[in-house]
């Protein structure tokens, strides 16, 4: 009797339109998910968070399952963004830091020096088995569609560590940066390692797609990331270069660095509103997918503008290799949910391939 090879979750989800369109392939449709899909703009979220931290619920599998689904059934979203955080690795890791509820990841105690970061172990999977389990189960009741695992990049990462929360201008950040460029290289060294490691623990249990959040990195110049940036993503990005994972590179306020971003090991990059699909696609050349990017904020227009800007995005991302719609950022938590209900509707009727 011929043998065939198990199924594996991956085999699922290949032909889905998320992991075509990410490696520039056709697609029936342009797929669509939004960032921050699950959270606070869902009453189904609030309701099975409530009393339990966010840390915690990150670390219950069956609640990061019925979490992470609860956008997939109510929108009908191509994809599952894996409910986390990015500082569940540093706290996994043993960093003491806390996600306090309209701030942020708050440090207790800030990396600033080297016996700060001698402190700061590497990530693995031991150090997570919740993850693991967490995806497998997951994957399991996705079936076709894909879950989209994710880390935080290097720089974003370092710039909660060292101001000890979030920051407007990361001063603490770019002071070390420059001040100590031996110091924050092997900072960014050992991120690299703990965000690499972090995005193969998901992908080794399933994940059909990953994503590097580089929400701050727009505060950089192109010299500075080149510099003191860029080499460090591109390791995170490389631990899962062999996992046969397409891999979303994203940040906030990035036009002038779409490019840099790309070659730091991307098959997709994350576009923000402030930079149009078309202008994005010719910085970025023919080698790469483009995701995003309505304005959150334009969830909250009247409908009208906001299908005509939807129809605009579409039309554009026709033109790049390969478009996954997305939001510039994440969803707002005062967002009325039937309104990402419908854009996913309208996407995928103004979309569908003759
Ligand atoms: O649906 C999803 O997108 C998946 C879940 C997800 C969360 N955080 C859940 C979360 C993802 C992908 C993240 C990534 C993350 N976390 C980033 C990168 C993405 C981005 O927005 O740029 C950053 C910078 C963080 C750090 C962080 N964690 C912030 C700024 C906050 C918001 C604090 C607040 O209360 O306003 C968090 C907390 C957090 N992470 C929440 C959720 C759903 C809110 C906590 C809650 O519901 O109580």
């Amino acid at each position: 009797m011929p043998t065939t090879a198990p199924t594996t979750p991956r085999d699922l989800t290949r032909d889905s339109d998320l992991v075509r369109a990410a490696r520039r392939q056709d697609v029936g449709r342009t797929p669509v998910w939004f960032m921050r899909q699950a959270g606070r703009s869902l009453p189904e979220y609030r309701a099975v968070r409530e009393g339990i931290p966010m840390l915690e619920s990150c670390m219950r599998p069956e609640l990061v399952t019925e979490i992470t689904l609860q956008p997939v059934r109510r929108h009908g979203v191509d994809a599952a963004i894996f409910f986390s955080d990015i500082v569940v690795p540093l706290k996994a890791v043993g960093v003491d830091l806390d996600i306090v509820p309209g701030v942020g990841p708050v440090v207790a105690a800030p990396v600033r020096t080297r016996a700060d970061l001698d402190r700061l172990p590497e990530l693995t999977p031991d150090h997570v088995p919740y993850i693991t389990d967490a995806v497998e189960q997951l994957t399991r009741e996705l079936g076709p569609t894909p879950l989209i695992g994710f880390a935080g990049a290097p720089f974003t990462l370092a710039s909660y560590l060292v101001e000890g929360g979030p920051s407007k201008n990361h001063e603490r950040t770019k002071a070390l940066m420059h001040g100590d460029p031996e110091l924050w290289a092997d900072l960014c060294a050992r991120l690299a390692q703990i965000s690499g490691a972090f995005l193969r623990v998901q992908a080794s249990a399933g994940a059909s797609a990953v994503q590097l959040f580089d929400s701050w990195v727009g505060a950089l110049s192109r010299a500075d990331y080149v510099a003191h940036v860029q080499r460090h993503s591109a390791a995170a990005l490389a631990a899962v270069a062999d996992l046969d994972v397409p891999r979303i590179h994203f940040g906030v306020g990035t036009g002038e660095l779409l490019d840099l971003m790309g070659e730091a090991g991307a098959d997709v990059v994350g576009v923000d509103f402030r930079v149009s699909l078309a202008d994005a696609t010719r910085r970025l050349g023919p080698s790469y997918a483009v995701q995003g990017n309505l304005d959150p904020a334009l969830l909250f227009a009247p409908w009208p503008a906001l299908e005509r800007r939807v129809r605009e995005i579409v039309e554009e991302g026709r033109q790049a290799p390969g478009h996954i719609f997305n939001l510039g950022h994440g969803v707002l938590p005062d967002v009325d949910p039937d309104v990402l209900t419908r854009v996913t509707a309208l996407v995928h009727e103004c979309s569908t391939r003759s």
